[in-house]
């Protein structure tokens, strides 16, 4: 049983590892940023509602958002944990959070931002939720599913400049917030997929 927070920044690999962690251990993989984008997808009320937010790469609104994740985690697949990815990302989310569920640990991924630009900008996704990066994945259909990849709207250059700035301001204090908490698990996260990856089952180990 754990109930675990990601941290990090934009683009530093937190869906990524969260996949790993979600097939490793068995914990459902809650992402605020892929239900969204799911949304948006296929045009629900809620997706034509932030589709402009996160365009802007803007945070949706708090109460949205959390509201949106209290009914996930009420969900039968959850009750012997989950891997919560890009939420909470204010103080605000994160003290609601503590409202209607116990945090076990918040692992923070922590990347330069020079590299987090670079993993981005070749970053690929597929619609089964898959993500891959050029530098490793050459081909242009997601190997798991055959959908044709695609890169995030909110890729582009300048909306990532603003995501990081909005990662600064909103989303760096929670690291503090846990760490005050006891619940702070650093992992560098500037290696590769699988090193980044051993230093996260050290954490999640430690504290079963
Ligand atoms: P979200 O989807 O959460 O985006 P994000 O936080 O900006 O994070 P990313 O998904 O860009 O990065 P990641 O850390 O998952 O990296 P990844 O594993 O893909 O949110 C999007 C938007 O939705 C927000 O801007 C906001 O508008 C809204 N939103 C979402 N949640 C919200 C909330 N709680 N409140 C309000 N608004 C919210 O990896 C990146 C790339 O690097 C990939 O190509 C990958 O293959 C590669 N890579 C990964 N790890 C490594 C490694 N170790 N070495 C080399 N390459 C690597
Ligand atoms: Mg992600």
């Amino acid at each position: 049983m754990a109930n675990i927070v990601l941290l990090g920044a934009p683009g530093a690999g937190k869906g990524t590892q969260a996949a790993l962690i979600k097939e490793k251990y068995n914990l459902p993989h809650i992402s605020t940023g892929d239900i969204f984008r799911k949304n948006i997808r296929e045009g629900t009320p809620l997706g034509v509602q932030v589709k402009a937010i996160i365009d802007r790469g803007e945070l949706v609104p708090d109460e949205l958002t959390v509201a949106l994740v209290k009914d996930r985690l009420a969900q039968p697949d959850c009750k012997d944990g989950y891997i919560l990815d890009g939420f909470p990302r204010t103080i605000a989310q994160a003290e609601a959070l503590e409202g209607f569920s116990k945090v076990d640990m918040a692992i923070n991924i922590a990347v330069e931002n020079e590299a987090v630009i670079g993993r981005i900008a070749g970053r690929r996704m597929c619609k089964c939720g898959e993500t891959y990066h050029v530098s490793t994945y050459d081909r242009e259909e997601c190997a798991k599913c055959g959908s044709r990849l695609y890169q995030r709207d909110d890729d582009r250059e300048e909306v990532v400049r603003e995501r990081l700035r909005v990662y600064d301001e909103q989303t760096k204090p929670l690291i503090d917030f846990y760490a005050n908490r006891n619940l702070l698990r650093t992992v560098d996260g500037s290696g590769g997929v699988d090193a980044t990856f051993e230093l996260v089952c050290k954490v999640i180990d430690g504290n079963r």
